[in-house]
């Protein structure tokens, strides 16, 4: 989704706003701009296409001179990506800038109400109704903030917003509503972003204003007001990333940096959720014991990889807890009236913690008096504030738009939390067995990036193919949705995951000579079953790629150029090692096929609209 920066200190703001557009960049866009206190007014500079295109127009930002400014990276939503619907967008008089991340629903509504009264628009966007407000209001109060919170008032949706006035030179208004924003004041200088990478150059002490707060940033001070206008304090918290965490020391791709870095993610999170002994008891601090021994039924939320992760633990709670366990889309959820019982523990998975649908489906949960426990990778973000209480994931940054370290320490958060309710419930020997198996997840994910290299040979050879089929039962089905998630994001193939007994049911129509079908087999119980559709795929010319458990016999006429073995520490926890693969596998034809891996087309690292 779009990003946001601003910059005002002492120093020339546009390179600065330039360079921290490049580290939001992992967003996802189509347009960027920046727009300036400069020569006693606004000036703005806004360019459709990647960076280059903008820092080409702003030859690095070297033509301006001005220490105060913002920045947007777009992603489009209303109106097409073009200069004109690029943000900043200024009022008609000039004298209001501003950068807007979100959706703002009532556009329609406002324009009109703004064009009776004689204002003209040079966008199609939702955005450009904020400016014109703000510049309104400030005819009528003579007072930014006043009108600011006037404006603000006005909108129904979405919105973190970067404002300059052309009046009040020096000078960075924030506010946000649903969307994420942080602010920082550090020696010299004051900062906005969408997120913190943006800010790790300057400084790991950031502040997360609350919805509704007006932040006044200036070289040397940072103010906070409620929507009374009352000062609000902030304590910072302390970022534990660091700015080269934010980097692709040397790897083609922040993705395979980042899939290299899923042993150290997991054993991370793995440490922070136990103690001494790997047991999980109150998770790290993170929850209650009596909370969990009451739980009588457990509900994951999530989107996309999220949601798979609650799939994933589905089939593990529900064959060792013995209570109903559900994984809802938390894009469905919201608008359902899904049925949970008092005790129900609701579980919010997500790597950013601002995905719009996962946090409406929290609070969706909390209204309805269902206790919530997010597990979150970024500190301090909008569903880590809303839950009741936080199991934070220890990935460390993820740059690269398809999820894949993150997942990874997601499984092993969810899974320990079914050891810690386990232990609560007075299954001490199941936890213990759950803890050791989850204990030795990070070694054998290591032994599949060991593998890296061959892995992405064998994709390579896959690389014409249009379309896939990923097949799986049990809890490998939950990492074929993972598996066919990657491939879909990344290389733009069609892929499809199938609980391998219901290939028959239809889709087995699909497949002919050649159609690449992965089959994940680590469920020793099950295994005969999903061989046999394997076989059956084979018998009609598919290509079978098996992902099988160390150990696993295969039949003696599979070819071993397409047999990845993957070390399971127990069946119940696999899709965090079987995964690996599948996120090799689609790295590997998206290097074939000569593709971005880190930005793929169409899609934002933070869904923060509906
Ligand atoms: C995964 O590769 C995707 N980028 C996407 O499905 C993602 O998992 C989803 O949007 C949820 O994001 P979140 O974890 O930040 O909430």
């Amino acid at each position: 989704m779009c990003g946001i920066v601003g910059y005002t200190g002492f120093e020339a703001a546009a390179p600065r706003l330039l360079d921290g557009l490049e580290k939001l960049a992992y967003r996802g866009y189509d347009s960027a701009g920046i727009a300036l206190h400069e020569r006693g007014g606004l000036v703005t500079a806004r360019a459709v296409g990647k960076l280059g295109e903008l820092i080409g127009l702003t030859r690095g930002g070297s033509i301006y001179r001005g220490t105060c400014g913002i920045g947007h990276t777009r992603w489009a939503t209303h109106g097409a990506p073009a200069a004109r619907n690029a943000h900043p967008h200024l009022s008609q008089d000039g004298g209001v800038a501003v950068v807007h991340n979100g959706i703002i629903e009532n556009y329609r509504i406002l324009k009109a109400e703004l064009e009776a009264e004689g204002a003209v628009f040079s966008s199609e966007t939702d955005s450009e109704v904020i400016p014109f407000l703000i510049a309104k209001y400030l005819k009528q109060t003579g007072e930014p903030e006043e009108a600011i919170r006037r404006a603000t008032a006005r909108l129904v949706g979405a919105y973190a917003l970067g404002i300059l006035f052309s009046e009040y030179p020096g000078r960075i208004y924030a506010v946000r509503y649903q969307s994420p924003l942080v602010a920082a004041h550090c020696e010299g200088c004051s900062l906005i972003a969408s997120d913190v990478p943006a800010l790790l150059e300057y400084t790991r002490q950031v502040i997360y204003p609350a919805e509704g707060e007006v932040v006044c940033l200036t070289p040397d001070a940072m103010t906070v007001t409620n929507a009374d206008g009352k000062a609000v304090r902030h304590l910072p918290h302390t970022v534990e990333w660091d700015s080269a965490a934010a980097r692709k020391d040397g790897y083609s791709s922040f993705m395979e940096k980042e899939i290299r870095e899923v042993p150290r993610a997991m054993e991370q999170t793995i440490r922070s959720l136990t103690d001494g002994e790997g047991r999980c008891t109150d998770l790290g601090g993170g929850i209650d014991p009596a909370r969990l021994r009451e739980t009588e039924e457990l509900c994951f939320l999530g989107c996309g990889s999220a949601y798979h992760v609650g799939v994933a633990a589905q089939y593990c709670a529900e064959k060792l807890l013995g209570i109903p366990v559900r994984t809802e889309p938390a894009s469905e959820f919201r608008y359902r009236r899904v049925p949970l019982a008092k005790n129900c523990l609701a579980v919010a998975v997500s790597q950013s913690g601002e995905t719009a649908d996962t946090l409406a489906a929290v609070r969706e949960s909390r209204r309805r008096g269902i206790y919530v426990l997010g597990v979150v990778n970024v500190v301090g973000s909008a569903i880590a504030r809303e839950t009741d209480a936080v199991l934070y994931t220890r990935a460390g940054p993820e740059i690269a738009v398809a999820t894949t370290k993150a997942y990874c320490a997601q499984l092993c958060a969810v899974y320990l939390l079914i050891a810690a309710i386990l232990r609560a419930k007075g299954n001490e020997e199941e936890a213990r067995r759950l803890e050791r198996a989850v204990a030795a997840l990070p070694e054998c994910a290591a032994a599949v990036v060991g593998r890296a290299e061959k892995i992405m040979t064998l994709a390579s050879s896959l690389s014409g193919a249009r379309d896939a089929f990923f097949i799986g039962r049990g809890a490998d089905y939950a990492a074929c949705m993972e598996g066919s998630l990657k491939l879909k994001e990344i290389t733009y193939s069609h892929a499809e995951a199938y609980a391998a007994g219901e290939l028959k049911h239809g889709t087995i129509s699909l497949i002919e000579e050649g159609v690449p079908v992965v089959a994940v087999l680590t469920q020793p119980h099950i295994l005969a079953k999903t061989l046999s559709g394997a076989e059956e795929v084979r018998a009609r010319g598919a290509r079978v790629i098996a992902i099988a458990g160390e150990g696993v016999a295969l039949p003696e006429d599979f070819a071993d150029r397409d047999v990845i073995s993957v070390p399971v520490p127990d069946p119940d926890v696999s899709p965090a090692v079987s995964t690996v693969a599948m996120q090799l596998l689609a790295l590997g034809v998206c290097r074939a096929r000569a593709l971005d891996p880190d930005q793929p087309r169409n899609l934002a690292k933070s869904v923060t609209v509906e």
